[in-house]
């Protein structure tokens, strides 16, 4: 006879949908059921940030489920290597190897790119030019399915304007290329753009600053609620699209500038002058410089700070030291933009006490 343990084991197991999955390092979790996922992702981070800073039980948020669970990924990298014997591979580099996962299909993907694969190493093969041995290749499908793919040859990752993907956000088009960052899983990103609006007190005054920026997302899709927008980004692509989206939708009230948020940060902070200004901050994955942690911890000119992560370990770490300088935690919101992998982005509130 089962025991109970077995069969609540049994109710959390999934069968994998990938046949790669194991192999390819992509994905961790496609063997148990979502709730077990959600539920192992929401423990993973209590402990992480609650061990490091003594956070209450209370400030961490349910976990927002990803509204796709499989084929939701809009953006794939994989490698095209040829081989000593000539012949030619393509997919994932295992990490921490020189081993190449040949990938036919990835059940994260978009479907529109799983059934561009094929056509998409042909493509590539024929442009590989002879004396290449390896190249990255990118290939990302827009909102309306339209698949584009780049990486061999210096500008091909351009796109012309035509082309630009876009997609919805609360009905407003935000652009972006196949050149720069934009958010993988398009299905949950609006739930996260609500999630800001709604907790943002929002006065006629108000400044939002949206730090490390890419194309404009946040500070384009809530330039509505606020007097003035300014965007920090080093990307000169990102900066060129930003620039694009507040163009495209008459901003006037936009302000974007080009460059480190550690070299601008101050100044945009010291020209305040005492207006209500609430700031977003979504770096890369290792998170925050040391600069720019100790400029946002002695700012008395922001009353709330989001800060999105895509890294817990960095975010325990940049929390660390906020919460010695005068910032308290009021919310942990995770938000699982990575259904079946072990990644976990979640949006930490601020508030100045
Ligand atoms: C995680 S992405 C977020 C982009 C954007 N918020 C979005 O959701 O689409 C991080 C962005 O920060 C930019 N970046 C990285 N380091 C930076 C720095 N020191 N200063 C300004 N931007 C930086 C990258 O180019 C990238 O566009």
């Amino acid at each position: 006879m089962e025991s109970d343990s077995q069969k609540g084991s049994l109710k959390i197991q999934e069968k994998p949908l990938c046949r790669l999955f194991g192999s390819c390092g992509g994905c961790q979790y496609q063997d148990i059921s979502y709730a077990e996922e959600l539920s192992r992702k929401e423990a993973i981070l209590k402990e992480m940030l609650g061990r490091e800073n003594g956070l209450p039980k209370e400030v961490f948020e349910p976990i927002v489920p990803s509204p796709e669970k499989y084929y939701y990924r809009n953006r794939l990298d994989l490698t095209l290597r040829k081989r000593n014997n000539g012949e030619r591979q393509m997919g994932f580099m295992l990490p921490g190897t020189q081993r190449l996962q040949e990938v036919t299909v990835c059940a994260i993907a978009r479907k529109e790119i799983n059934d561009f694969i094929p056509m998409l190493k042909k493509e590539a093969v024929a442009k590989l030019p002879e004396n290449y041995k390896v190249a990255n290749l990118v290939v990302r499908v827009g909102e309306d399915g339209r698949v584009f793919w780049g990486g061999i040859g210096r500008r091909s990752l351009n796109m012309r304007e035509e082309d630009y993907f876009w997609t919805h956000i609360h009905g407003r088009k935000i652009f972006y290329s196949l050149d720069t960052f934009f958010q993988a899983n398009l299905f949950i990103l609006g739930k996260v753009v609500s999630q800001l609006e709604d907790l943002i007190k929002w006065q006629k005054e108000t400044v939002f600053l949206d730090l490390y920026s890419g194309v404009g997302l946040f500070g384009i899709a809530l330039a509505g609620r606020a007097k003035e927008v300014v965007m920090i980004e080093e990307g000169s692509d990102s900066v060129k699209m930003a620039r694009y989206n507040a163009s495209y939708h008459h901003f006037s009230h936009v302000k974007i500038l080009e460059g480190k948020v550690e070299v601008h940060l101050p100044e945009v902070l010291k020209g305040l002058k005492g207006q209500p200004c609430v700031g977003l901050i979504d770096p890369p994955r290792a998170g925050l410089v040391p600069s720019v942690v100790e400029t946002l911890a002695y700012t008395e000119g922001l009353s709330s700070l989001f800060y999105l992560s895509c890294s817990p370990e960095s975010l325990a770490r940049d929390l660390k030291r906020l919460l010695q300088t005068g910032w308290k935690v009021q919310r942990i919101m995770p938000f699982d933009f990575f259904p079946r992998t072990r990644h976990l982005e979640a949006l930490a509130w601020l508030v100045r006490f």
